[in-house]
This record gives C-alpha cells, structure tokens and sequence, in this order.
C-alpha cells in the first residue's frame, strides 16, 4: 500500500491532534504568537513608506504627546479643519484625545461619538488587569458630542441602525480599546460602512497581538486597502486613509 503525500500529510495531522500536544505545550502557544505577530509587524513596517508621509521610524524613546503631531497631520492632509466630520472614538476613558478632537474641528454640523464601557478593559491587555482604564464618562458642553457606555459588542450595532455614517461627512475611526478582541470587533462590524477617503486611527497599532493582529486580519480578510498617511513613535501610532 502506498500512501500520497496529501494521505500521509492528513494522517499526521491527525495522528498530532490525538497525542493532544496542548495538554501539555500550551504555555508556548503565547510567546510563539507573539514572535509569529512580530516578524509580521516588522516586515510589515519595512514595506511602508518613508517618503512624503509622515513616518519618525526608528525613534529610540517614545514621546506619547506626539501622538497629537499625527492627529494635525492627518486633519490637514484629509483637509477636514473647517469640514463636518463624523469621528467616532472607541476607548475614550477619561477622554483626553476624545477632547481633543472636538476643540480641533469646529464645524458645526460634525458629531463627535466617543464609546467605552468606562468601567475599564472587559479583558486583561498585558500588564493592566481587566477593569484598568476604568473612568467616569467625560462632561462634554459641547452639543456635538455623545457618549455609548457599555461594550461595543452590546452597544454598536444599536447604534449603527440608527445613525446614518454614509451621509457625506468623512469620518474619523479613532481605535484606542488596546485589545484585539475590542478593536477587530469594531473593525469588522464598521466595514460595510468605511467610504473612500475615511480615515482610521490606532493608537497602539504596533503591540504585535492586539492592535496590529486586529488589523491584518481585519485588512486581509475584507480584501480592505488601507493606505498609511502617517505613522510616530515607531507605528506605535498610524493613520491609514481608506481606498474604494
Ligand atoms: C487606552 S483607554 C482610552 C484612552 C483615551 N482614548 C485617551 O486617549 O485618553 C482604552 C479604553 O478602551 C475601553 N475598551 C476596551 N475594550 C472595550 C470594549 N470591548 N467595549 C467598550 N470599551 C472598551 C476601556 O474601557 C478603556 O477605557
């Protein structure tokens, strides 16, 4: 009898799966993930380009407040200073960038959505625990903003059925949830209403198992082309423009 390589390939498969090797190797599965996201990552960001955008790599210390430097790059390529925008948040916390939005674009008939549990992470994100991050919804005087608490998988697609995202205005994603479960949620249920030349933000895009593993496969399995406009801190901040 004589086995094909397809036959012998199957029945090592299965002959592997029997021995149950994640009885007893699971605790590799964690750091051959990570290593696996970050050689992704890093030929990721070695395909990116470096000219005419704006790209700081390589930086040897973060400098978080330039994640700002990023945020005024972006309004003035996409030309939204004096345009109505719709620009939704997901992880606002005590609301910092979700501030600072609104005071960058005035125009009157943009609206601002900023969306958290603000009871923390639903999940433990490296170091900080679940519940971390936890803060009482913002006061905003502005009539422009309005907060979604609870989580997005309970509160987004309420939401999307009674706001209408393809009315004209671009809109900002403004993704800071950290998770990857949080932000390919968000990703993948927005898909159908992202537009040609809306914008998409991460703020820690490159944590190998979270932001960037949420959009690679959030990019590769809605065949979505997602064009960077600008990135710092070595990607740990990135900007894409949507192309359609
Ligand atoms: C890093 S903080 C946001 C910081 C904020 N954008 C700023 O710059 O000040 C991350 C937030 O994401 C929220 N979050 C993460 N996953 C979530 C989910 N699935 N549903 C709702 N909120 C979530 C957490 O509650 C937390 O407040």
């Amino acid at each position: 009898m004589t086995f094909s390589f397809i036959e012998a390939n199957s029945f090592l498969k299965g002959f592997m799966l029997f021995l149950r090797p994640g009885a007893f190797l699971n605790f590799l599965s964690g750091p051959l993930l990570f290593a696996s996201n970050t050689i992704r990552l890093s030929r990721w960001i070695s395909q990116q380009p470096r000219e005419n955008i704006l790209n700081d790599f390589y930086q040897p210390f973060r400098d978080y407040a330039k994640r700002h430097q990023l945020h005024r790059y972006v309004i003035e390529k996409a030309q939204i200073a004096n345009a109505p925008i719709q620009y939704l948040e997901f992880g606002v916390s005590s609301g910092q960038s979700f501030r600072w939005w609104l005071e960058a674009n005035a125009h009157p008939d943009s609206r601002f959505y900023g969306f958290d549990t603000f009871e923390g992470l639903p999940e433990d994100w490296g170091f900080y625990k679940k519940g971390a991050m936890t803060s009482s919804a913002p006061v905003a005087a502005d009539t422009r903003a309005e907060f979604v608490k609870g989580l997005f998988q309970e509160t987004l697609f309420a939401f999307l059925k009674t706001h209408d995202l393809s009315d004209g205005r671009k809109k900002v994603i403004h993704m800071d949830a950290d998770l990857f479960s949080s932000t390919l949620f968000v990703l993948t249920s927005l898909a159908q209403h992202l537009n040609d030349g809306d914008i998409v933000m991460f703020d820690e895009f490159n944590v190998p198992n979270h932001e960037f593993q949420a959009f690679r496969c959030f990019s590769e399995s809605y065949y979505m082309k997602m064009e960077l406009i600008g990135a710092v801190n070595n990607f740990y901040q990135v900007a894409f423009r949507i192309v359609k």
